[in-house]
């Protein structure tokens, strides 16, 4: 039977890093798949991590299934960290929410309840968006269509344009958000944004869909926060897709959090059994392992403490190597403005170059990104920097 099946390319973010690992450069620079790495290029697991293993590894007395919504401190804590603890509808038990496996996990089941909530609604999603978004949701069955976004010609956000598609959205159709830090071009809405988008959500009645992968490398946990806080404290539904694979480095442990802020306790109460049914027929439950240790740090006020310690130290220097580069490539003379990369926020920025000169990096300076010209900031470092800047300033001559 499988003879039917064609080889499909590589995925266009993951298949990077197998392609890396064979580059022979020796001065090669990995700026593809988005995880954070230190200066020597390493991913380590966070302290708050460590320790919080050491905590389960003495605690956990049973490997017995977990509840089928996951970890129930995981779910609390990070619905805290989402909405803010006082949060009108955490107090009003209007929040559905399951722990799934990942942030991909939350996305791909909070499309099938979408699709069952309405088998014809399409979801909006920013152009461009994360590449995976489009498997993940089409995948249920859903039509996706685009609203303009990004503006190549200044970094930022074609705003008016986007809130004129917004304005066109028919009502339960559902906008796919951003929370903060763009994945993937680091432009993110400004809080007199999300304010209109509130208001276009408002009078048409769209069902924002928001996805936050990155909170706390933006401008910190709580201001990440401000868009999805906005829309959940004045609309009756808004959906949310978030992961901890990055402000907990828990990549390979698929830790994810898929909420629905819904319009009462008795439409919360269906939507959990809906959600629990959706993911019992894919993956039955989510893995307990990573959500344990995010309940373990966010139920801690003192390992909270160190956690938020060390997402702050990953934001600082991902910030100060943003403003490394468009120093060094404005020192060395590049014959455009890529000041834009300071402005934009979290773990990417859109370089604005062609597909032709991201191939031209590789090849010739083993430099790897994304073929959108999509870099992941945290690879840049003290070492690579000139390099960077150097090989950048050659192909775009
Ligand atoms: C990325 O965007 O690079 C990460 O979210 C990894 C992935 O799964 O694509």
């Amino acid at each position: 039977m499988f003879e039917v099946l064609p080889l499909l390319p590589a995925d266009p973010i993951l298949g990077l890093s197998a392609a890396f690992k064979l580059e022979k450069n020796p001065n090669k620079v990995d700026l593809g798949v988005g995880v954070y790495k230190n200066e020597q290029g390493q991913t380590v697991i966070l302290d708050s991590v460590a320790k919080a293993q050491q905590i389960l590894l003495e605690k956990e007395d049973s490997k017995t299934y977990i509840t089928p919504q996951g970890v129930q401190g995981f779910i609390d804590g990070m619905l805290t960290l989402l909405l803010g603890a006082d949060h009108t509808a955490l107090k009003d038990n209007r929040v559905a929410a399951v722990q799934a496996p990942g942030g991909c996990g939350a996305l791909r089941i909070l499309s099938e309840l979408i699709k069952r909530c309405d088998e014809n609604a399409t979801v909006w999603v920013s152009d461009p968006t994360w590449a995976n978004h489009i498997p993940l949701i089409g995948s249920a069955g859903l039509e996706i269509k685009t609203y303009p976004y990004f503006d190549q010609s200044t970094g930022g956000i074609k705003f008016d344009e986007m809130a004129e598609c917004l304005n066109q959205v028919k009502k339960g159709d559902v906008v796919l958000l951003h929370g903060c830090c763009h994945n993937p071009t680091g432009a993110d809405l400004s809080q007199e944004q999300w304010q209109q988008v509130l208001e276009i959500a408002q009078k048409t009645g769209f069902i924002p869909f928001i996805d936050t992968a990155y909170q706390g490398f933006g401008d910190g946990l709580d201001e990440d926060a401000y868009g999805l806080r906005l829309l959940a404290s004045n609309l009756p539904e808004v959906i949310v897709a978030a992961s901890c694979s990055k402000n907990f480095g828990l990549y390979r442990e698929r830790v994810g959090l898929a909420a629905m802020i819904t319009s009462s306790d008795k439409v919360r109460e269906a939507t959990q059994s809906q959600i629990q049914y959706i993911a019992r027929g894919i993956y039955s439950m989510p893995p307990s392992y990573g959500g344990a240790l995010v309940d373990i740090i966010l139920n801690s006020e003192e390992m909270k403490k160190q956690w938020q310690g060390e997402v702050t130290d990953m934001r600082t220097r991902m910030q100060s190597l943003r403003v490394l580069l468009a120093d060094k490539l404005r020192e060395k003379g590049a014959n455009r403005d890529f000041s834009f990369i300071t402005r934009q926020k979290g773990m990417f920025s859109y370089l604005c170059i062609t597909p032709e000169q991201v191939r031209a990096m590789r090849t010739e300076h083993g430099v790897y990104f994304v073929e959108s010209s999509r870099v992941n900031v945290a690879g840049i470092s003290l070492n690579n920097a000139d390099y960077l800047a150097d090989s950048l300033i050659n192909v775009l001559k």
